[in-house]
Parts: C-alpha cells; sequence; structure tokens
C-alpha cells in the first residue's frame, strides 16, 4: 500500500489553518440570503439548454418528451438527499474548500485528491457547457437584431450542419468551424476575474430576479399563443420512450440543478448555520424545481415531440427561443427578450464558476497536492492570477470546439461522482468523530438518507451514455497520474509522514502506466458499451490472426495501450513492494 494515502487531515487542523479569528468572516447572511444564493447559482445554462436534447434524446439517448417534467422532479430528489449531507458537512467544517475539503477530512488524500480532480470536471467543464450556451443564445440575440454572425465561427465541427460546414473557409482544404463567441465570453470573463471582482449580494439578488423573470415571462408568452387543448395534445403520449426516456432525461436535466452545493462554501457567513443553511439549501432546490416544472412543462406543451426531433442539433443550444420561434413566429421581441434574459443569466454563472475553479486549484496547491504556483497571488490585483488564466485558456479552447451535449453529460457524471463520496463523508465521519458539534444533522439517523443519496446519485450516473463514462474514467486515470508523479511526494500530510522529496522510479513506472490507461481510453471509441468493447477487442484478436474476421483498429489500439498501461503500473507496484525502494 502506498503509504498514508487514505491518511486524512485533522478537521481540527483544518479549521486552525483556514484562520484564526483575525481571518473570521462576518456572519451576515440569514436564510433569505442564502437561499438566493442557491438559485443564484442554480439557475443556468441548464433550463435555457438542457430541456431541448432531454426532451428530445439523441444517438445516444431516448428522449423523455412531456415527461421531462417527471424528469425534473425525480432529479430534485436525488439532489435533496445529497443537500443535506452538504448541509450537515458544512455546518460542521464550515470551510470554503467544500467536497474536497471535506472528503481531505473524512475519506483520506487520496480521495480528496480524486474530488479536488474531479471538481475541475464540474466547475471548469461545467462552464465549457455554460459558454457554448451562452454563445448559442447571443447568437439567437444578434440574429432578433437582424445582424448576421458567420455560423461557421457560432458553433463547432461536429454538431454543425452539412450547410455550415460547406459555407466554412477552408485551410489546406480543412474547414474552419470554431465557436469564437463562446471563446470570447470566456475570454472577457477572466480578465475581468484577473482585474478582480467583488461578488455582492445586491449582483446575486438582481441576477436571481432577471432569472427568474425571464422564465416566467417565457412561460407567459407561450402559453399566450396555443389554446389548453393543443398543450393537451402535445402532451400525448406523455413518455414517448417509456421510463428508460424519463430516467435518461432526469440524467441530463441533473445539470440545471449543479450549483446548490456552491451554498455550502458561505457557512462561515451565515448567521445560524445550522437552521439557516438547511433552510437556504432546500428551499432553493424547491422554488428551481417549482420554476424548472413549470418552465418544461410549457416546453414540452408549446412545441410536439416529433417536431423537437426533427430540428438540427445546433439550434437546441438555443432551446427556449427556438420553442418560442416555433409556436409564437410572430412575437418576435418577446424572443429577443428571452434570448436577453438568458445571454445575462448565464453570464452570471459563467462568472461564479470561472470564479470557484481557480480556488480549488488554490486549496489543492496549499496543501501541497499541486505546484505552488497554482497557489500564487497577483502582487497588485490580489486575485489568483496563474490558475484564473490557466482554466480561462482551458476553458475559452474546449468551448470553441467542444459539443455542449457531451460536456453536459460529462459535467453531470463528474458531479454525481462528487456527490455519492460526499454522501459516503457523513456515514464515514459519524462514526468516526461522532462527538464533533454538529449544528447540523441529516434527519433519521446517519445511513438511511445519505445511503439513499448515493445510490440515486450513481442510479443517475448509469442512465448516462458510455462516452461519459469512458471520458470521466479516462480524466481519473490522468488524475492518478498526476497525484503519483507528483501529489504524492510533494504533498504536506505526506511529507510529514516521511515519503520521498521526489517520484521514485517506481512511482513513475505507475504513472506512465496510469497515464496510458487514460490515453487507450480517450482513444477507444465511445459510443460502445464496455460489453461491445470486448467483443469488437476479441473480433480485432481473431482478425489479426485469419482475414475473416475484422478489424477495429481504434478498439484494438485503445485496448492494447491500457493493457500497456496496466502491466506498468503493476510492475510499477512490485517494485514499490521491494523494501529496498526509497518511497517505502
Ligand atoms: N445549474 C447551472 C446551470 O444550469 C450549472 O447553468
Amino acid at each position: 500500500m502506498l503509504r498514508g494515502i487514505f491518511r486524512t487531515k485533522d478537521l481540527d487542523a483544518i479549521l486552525a489553518e483556514a484562520g484564526g479569528p483575525q481571518f473570521s468572516l462576518r456572519r451576515a447572511l440569514g436564510a433569505t440570503n442564502v437561499t438566493l444564493l442557491g438559485i443564484g447559482a442554480i439557475i443556468g445554462a441548464g433550463i435555457f439548454t438542457t430541456v431541448g436534447t432531454a426532451a428530445a434524446g439523441d444517438a445516444s439517448r431516448p428522449g423523455a418528451g412531456p415527461s421531462l417534467m417527471l424528469s425534473f422532479v425525480i432529479t430534485a430528489v436525488v439532489c435533496a438527499f445529497t443537500a443535506l449531507c452538504y448541509a450537515e458537512l458544512a455546518s460542521m467544517v464550515p470551510i470554503s474548500g467544500s467536497a474536497y475539503t471535506y472528503s481531505y477530512a473524512t475519506l483520506g488524500e487520496i480521495v480528496a485528491w480524486i474530488i479536488g480532480w474531479d471538481l475541475i470536471i464540474e466547475y471548469a467543464v461545467g462552464n465549457v457547457a455554460v459558454a457554448i450556451s451562452w454563445a448559442g443564445y447571443f447568437n439567437a440575440l444578434l440574429r432578433s437584431l437582424g445582424i448576421d454572425f458567420p455560423q461557421w465561427l457560432a458553433t463547432n465541427y461536429r454538431t454543425a450542419s452539412p450547410e455550415v460546414i460547406a459555407a466554412a473557409p477552408r485551410l489546406f482544404g480543412i474547414p474552419i468551424v470554431f465557436n469564437l463567441l463562446a471563446f470570447g465570453i470566456v475570454m472577457l470573463i477572466t480578465a475581468i476575474l484577473v482585474w478582480g471582482i467583488k461578488e455582492s449580494a445586491t449582483f446575486n439578488a438582481v441576477m436571481v430576479l432577471v432569472k427568474i423573470g425571464v422564465l416566467l415571462f417565457f412561460i407567459i408568452v407561450a402559453l399566450r399563443h396555443i389554446t389548453p387543448t393543443e398543450l393537451m395534445e402535445n402532451w400525448r403520449p406523455f413518455q414517448p420512450n417509456g421510463w428508460a426516456g424519463t430516467l435518461a432525461g432526469a440524467a441530463v436535466v441533473f445539470f440545471a440543478y449543479i450549483g446548490f452545493d456552491a451554498v455550502s462554501t458561505v457557512a462561515e457567513e451565515t448567521k445560524n448555520p445550522a437552521r439557516d443553511l438547511p433552510i437556504g439549501i432546500i428551499a432553493s432546490l424547491v422554488i428551481c424545481t417549482l420554476i424548472y416544472v413549470l418552465v418544461s412543462a410549457t416546453f414540452t406543451g408549446i412545441i410536439p415531440y416529433e417536431e423537437l426531433r426533427r430540428l438540427p442539433p445546433e439550434g437546441l443550444s438555443e432551446s427556449l427561443t427556438l420553442a418560442l420561434q416555433y409556436s409564437a413566429p410572430q412575437a418576435a421581441w418577446q424572443q429577443l427578450v428571452v434570448a436577453i434574459g438568458a445571454v445575462v443569466s448565464t453570464t452570471a454563472v459563467l462568472l461564479v464558476f470561472q470564479l470557484g475553479q481557480p480556488r480549488i486549484f488554490f486549496s489543492m496547491a496549499r496543501d501541497g497536492l499541486l505546484p505552488p504556483a497554482f497557489a500564487s497571488v497577483h502582487p497588485r490585483f490580489r486575485t489568483p492570477h496563474v490558475t484564473t488564466i490557466i482554466t480561462g485558456l482551458a476553458v475559452g479552447g474546449v468551448a470553441g470546439v467542444a459539443s455542449i451535449d457531451e460536456m453536459v453529460d460529462l459535467t453531470n457524471i463528474g458531479t454525481l461522482f462528487a456527490f455519492v463520496l460526499v454522501c459516503l463523508g457523513v456515514i464515514v465521519l459519524r462514526f468516526k468523530d461522532p462527538s464533533r458539534p454538529r449544528p447540523f444533522r441529516v434527519p433519521l439517523g446517519p445511513v438511511l438518507l445519505p445511503t439513499l443519496g448515493a445510490l440515486s446519485c450513481l442510479f443517475l450516473m448509469y442512465y448516462l451514455p458510455p462516452a461519459s463514462w469512458w471520458r470521466f474514467i479516462g480524466w481519473l486515470m490522468l488524475g492518478l497520474s498526476v497525484y503519483t508523479s507528483y501529489g504524492y511526494t510533494h504533498s504536506d500530510v505526506g511529507r510529514r509522514l516521511g515519503r520521498p522529496n521526489r517520484a521514485t522510479p517506481s512511482l513513475k513506472l505507475m504513472a506512465i502506466g496510469f497515464l496510458l490507461i487514460a490515453l487507450g481510453l480517450f482513444i477507444i471509441p465511445h459510443g460502445l458499451r464496455a460489453g461491445e468493447m470486448f467483443s469488437e477487442f476479441a473480433e480485432s484478436i481473431r482478425a489479426l490472426a485469419s482475414s475473416e474476421a475484422t478489424m477495429n483498429a481504434r478498439v484494438f489500439c485503445g485496448i492494447a495501450t491500457i493493457l500497456l498501461g496496466l502491466g506498468c503500473n503493476l510492475l510499477g507496484w512490485m517494485l514499490y513492494a521491494d523494501r529496498n525502494d526509497p518511497a517505502n
């Protein structure tokens, strides 16, 4: 066993490190402020964008159709279990590192690393999706104003329709399709964040009003252009693809709920965390669920399921205006208002997420798990500029070329996984440290609701397409490679345990092994399920021996790379187990 990878960080030490009384924050927030913060963090690209894909389905999943409203309720229940767990941990460990800090204290360093690495998916990849949604609505806004922005600069190669690709200029024969709008907004936000921005409660309250206002406006405009009979007609059949569609929809719209966990980070600033935090988290979830159910019911009521399935995929990133265009083509200024509302709302989410990611890097670097440069602060602006710029370039670059559905799926799987670990953390800590004061406790005992929370998150993960699973596992393997080659030997906890200062050859071999596994996982065709992958691989092996079978080159190369990686890993472990290894 690698030395002390499950070693936890002492809770008292964490609380002490966070600063003495001179650093303590002013407890000014009540339950209403916490609820508003929650709504501000939750409502964003999800409701404006994912409803299209969730209702229509795509090549890899069935659509929910009108049962989308049920999907939203199911996901809200899943989130509620986890929300209670967050409330318990946040009131007990009122530290801004959120899930990363909780897991360091409960499940040990390696799990904390995995969560920290995984949270990059929630924040950075999530923001890629929000930026693409922003670009979709901004483009719709320009269109409504009569400005014709080149489509090849407002989408990505994979979702672009054949007409857009045909119209794109070519470089050495390759069509240039790049989402410049998504890239541009991320760069602008990055510049603002490096310069420094103080997020204020007033700003948030205004944003909440804009978001709720524009969603209610959408509902009113839509309902004025349709008769109750037509509405009921469009809601039939309620589940065009049965429960499979409803649950696949629930897994997609999970994205729309992400953000309630961010509320836990204001635990130190809440007047009465025991009461206000759970009220704030649960109330924001309930209010958002109500709004989401109403919006999704309206959305699926004004545009028939069959019609929705015929829409081009690039249009789905602006679902609500698209639905209005269909049902009320003459309501031009109303479409404009919805597009403006969406642009404003998603800009606010971009700001918050782009602000959060560098702070997680910051916490990890402070613990020695990432290089010290990640914890550096700009001398003049006092902002974590290095991580802000790295995050901005990565998020903007990927947003320029990625498709929104893939990014939403990846964000969902990563966040659900973090939620599973948070739920488990509550159970572990109740048994490991039962006497620590818990201003808020998950009701009905330490096991029932957290277990339901973990299981229901796993359940939603199951309904995400295989592509997100392969990419997610690949991302975790990449993370383990970084941990074995850097974090393991540089962590503060590890230093105290007497680990070596530099990665030894056995650790390097393990790191190469994890890297190869990650590479293999990125090479294999992501549309295949595990079973299909193995039969394709077996077929490819047969093809090597006889000309009758066919070879799937990607499957063969990918799995061969994974096997090579596993071999390196095993050899690394064996060398490491040798008593003479300096890492021991
Ligand atoms: N819940 C956030 C959104 O929908 C991530 O944009």
